[in-house]
């Protein structure tokens, strides 16, 4: 094995999460606080009315699994699969019917969260953008 690799191997045994978006923005904190924010927006702000009426009035179970399933596409714990599996993301919001109201919503919410959070903008961009084209994928009506 050459010394790059060895090298490698051992910055990952102690720093697994190097280099990801996950621990550029401070890990699990972070995307906590995140998460806890955009349920409180959706909850609370008539614009994405909607978007909340397609969750069961308690949101704590799915604010947990939206924790759990960000840490690992950010590149962190992959905490969600170990749980639940494959994320199928549109397979497990099927039998919801979202459309692109609820779909700009949920992106709506998401984006005061973030712009709250201590994340640097670019980052912030980064996110959404790619939260933006899962979240497309996922509207089916
Ligand atoms: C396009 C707009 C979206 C809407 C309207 C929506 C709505 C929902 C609803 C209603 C649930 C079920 C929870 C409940 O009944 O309280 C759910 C589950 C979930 N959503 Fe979304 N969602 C959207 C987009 C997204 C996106 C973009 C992500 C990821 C970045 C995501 C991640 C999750 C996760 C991880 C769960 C839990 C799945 C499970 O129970 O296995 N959702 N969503």
């Amino acid at each position: 094995m050459k010394m790059k690799e060895i090298y490698n191997k051992i910055l990952r045994f102690f720093f697994p999460y190097a280099g990801t978006v996950y621990s550029r923005i401070g890990g699990k904190k972070t995307i906590d606080a995140v998460v806890d924010r955009f349920y409180e927006v959706m909850s609370t702000d008539p614009l994405a009315r909607e978007c909340l009426d397609t969750h069961k009035k308690d949101l704590g179970e799915v604010s947990i699994k939206l924790k759990e399933y960000l840490y690992g596409w950010l590149g962190g714990p992959q905490v969600f699969v170990q749980k639940y599996g494959h994320p199928r993301m549109r397979m497990r919001h099927i039998m919801i019917p979202i459309s692109e109201v609820e779909h700009r919503q949920w992106i709506y919410c998401m984006e005061k969260a973030l712009s709250e959070s201590e994340i640097d903008k670019n980052t912030q961009e980064e996110m959404l953008t790619a939260m933006n084209h899962l979240a497309g994928i996922i509207v089916n009506k």
